[in-house]
């Protein structure tokens, strides 16, 4: 069975297994002072799970990580040490935030001493040249900038609103793609390769403005590959100079960090400066998509507020890899739970069926069928994309129920385990869109209520980090499944084994989600679909043709 590729996936080179014996001592001495630190009157330290000297939890987390067991990990410490853990990797400690009102305290109250990110030498510094908002300190003015430009071109609602024509194109072409397979209705058919194609090119639309037209197109390769490196380069034990930063002073000639991390940069740079000519040239010619991010900057004066043209471009490119894979996984994890509880797809196409019998569903649709609503609030509470969060940085001391939290520990929202406690939400394991039954707020609206015990999900993180996108992941997630499930039924392949084991199979992109060998097939409903999905088709063809005519991204 093939896996893969995840996130976790990191090894130690021999140089960095040497460099690590040599640093015993080093680690010795910061694991004292790491202890020395002063405790105030009346707060204890946050409980850790017993660890070894000097690596701390390191081995239990690698042997979780290689298991694809990390989540379920965090959530076995979780329910046994509380709130909030201390979990240590080597000379670095996380802390994970267990509880809905510990998230609210901690990082929406606090934000403004929690939203920085760690020091990521190799991959802020190096891979992305500090130029992707993802990995920059919320100290760097570029930040700032970033998500304000962000926000104004891509995220916000109206953003996010023009770019529905985008959706209504690409699901066209994919529920097509799936219907004049020559592999359709077997269990053969390659879902996996469908759905990317459709959410890469759906978001190399939105930035660079050109499609990416073929399942196999070396771009979508190219940018998994690149937004992995520097991902792969925030995970504790990735980089020995993360744990002891003190070797950023040797020489080049002794980083070999620092050559591979320039070296991936400057290739993400030529791929982009290549892109960026093309949309130029597109400019020229008046062909450039209105909705096209990287056009529209090129085109002000003041740039969006960035520094420089190669800035420009490169954020588009970490903009699709923050957007594809998590829309990716969430349509995964739909697939997932359509495909383990039948009787919830069924109620949900009678409501499809119900409100638009003849035609493909739009996002407008959304007000009209409430218990798909309640779908897409249980997928992101169910199999959340970025399960154990994005680490933030405490920049003071901090205090919760009685535990200080020292400055500069990482502090990682645990979706899983908060999605999963079962005094959160009853039979959390099990996948039941009633529980959301009489809740019609937007993500927007949960994300802002008071009581943190209402909020429906933690998906997209919490504070002045959270994602940007949530506005463009609903429109995009509704529009997508949806049409998926006018179309087809979703049915177990003729040798699946059902149901899925509970607590393994989590060996997708990133902890917590499954990969490419769900046992699924897509079987068109009845033939009638046929022919509106041939006509949806041809029109969105002819409406785009300008684009396809542009040639892959
Ligand atoms: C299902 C879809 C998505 C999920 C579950 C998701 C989840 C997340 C999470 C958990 C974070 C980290 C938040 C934190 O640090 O507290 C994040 C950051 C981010 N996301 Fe998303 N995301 C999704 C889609 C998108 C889309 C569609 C875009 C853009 C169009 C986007 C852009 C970003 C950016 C730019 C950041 C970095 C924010 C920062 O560090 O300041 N995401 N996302």
């Amino acid at each position: 069975m093939s896996r893969t590729p995840s996130f976790l996936d990191f090894s130690f080179s021999p140089t960095t297994l040497l460099l690590c014996v040599s640093c015993i001592a080093v680690a010795v001495f910061i694991h004292t002072k790491r202890n020395t630190k002063t405790l105030k009157s009346g707060l204890r330290w946050a409980p850790s799970p017993p660890g070894y000297p000097v690596v701390g939890n390191l081995p239990d987390i690698v042997k979780a990580a290689k298991a694809d067991r990390m989540h379920l990990q965090m959530q076995t410490w979780a329910k046994e040490y509380g709130p909030v853990v201390k979990v240590s990797a080597g000379t670095i400690d996380q802390y994970f935030i267990n509880e809905d009102t510990a998230v609210k305290e901690l990082l929406d109250k606090h934000s403004s001493t929690t939203s920085d990110r760690p020091r990521w030498i190799y991959s802020n510094e190096y891979v992305c040249d500090q130029k992707n908002v993802l990995l920059l300190s919320a100290s760097h003015p570029r930040w700032k900038n970033q998500r304000k430009m962000i926000n104004a071109m891509v995220t916000s609602p109206a953003a996010a609103d023009s770019a529905l024509p985008l959706n209504n194109f690409e699901t066209a072409r994919f529920l097509h793609a799936v219907i004049t397979d020559p592999l359709a209705n077997t269990a053969e058919q390659n879902v996996w390769a469908k759905l990317k194609r459709y959410q890469y090119s759906l978001f190399a639309l939105q930035t660079f403005g050109f499609p990416i037209n073929n399942e196999d197109s070396p771009s979508i390769h190219y940018i998994f590959w690149s937004v992995f490196e520097s991902i792969k380069g925030t995970l504790p034990g990735a980089k020995i100079v993360e744990t002891f930063p003190i070797f950023e002073r040797l020489p080049m000639a002794l980083k070999p960090w620092a050559r591979a991390g320039r070296a991936a940069h400057e290739r993400d740079l030529a791929w982009c400066r290549e892109r960026m000519q093309r949309c130029k040239d597109a400019i020229a010619k008046g062909t450039a998509l209105p909705y096209c991010t990287l056009a529209r900057l090129l085109q002000d004066p003041k740039l969006g507020g960035l520094d420089s043209e190669d800035e420009a471009a490169y954020i588009n490119l970490e903009l699709i890899g923050a957007a594809a894979d998590t829309s990716m996984m969430t349509m995964w994890g739909f697939l997932e739970a359509m495909l383990s509880y039948p009787a919830v797809q069924k109620k949900a196409q009678e409501e499809i069926d119900a409100n638009v019998p003849d035609r493909l569903p739009v996002w407008e649709d959304l007000e009209d069928m409430p218990y798909l609503r309640c779908i897409m609030k249980e997928v992101w509470r169910w199999r959340p994309p970025v399960a154990l969060g994005h680490p933030h940085v405490a920049q003071e001391d901090l205090e919760y129920k009685g535990i200080q939290i020292p400055k500069g520990a990482f502090l990682h929202l645990n979706a899983w385990a908060i999605h999963h406690d079962e005094n959160r939400h009853k039979d959390p394991d099990a996948f039941i869109p009633e529980r959301y039954e009489g809740d019609e707020r937007s993500s927007q609206q949960s994300i802002n209520l008071a009581d943190p015990t209402q909020r429906d999900h933690f998906a997209f993180g919490a504070g002045r980090r959270i994602c940007p996108g949530y506005h463009v992941a609903e429109r995009s997630f509704f529009v997508g499944f949806s049409r998926l499930l006018w179309a087809f039924d979703i049915k177990p392949k003729p040798n699946a084994m059902l149901p899925l084991p509970r607590d393994s199979g989590f060996n997708g992109i990133m902890p917590g989600s499954r990969g490419k060998d769900l046992p699924f097939m897509l079987v068109l409903r009845d033939e009638s679909k046929r022919s509106v999905i041939e006509q949806e088709y041809q029109q969105e063809m002819a409406n785009f043709d300008v684009v396809l005519g542009m040639g892959d991204l």
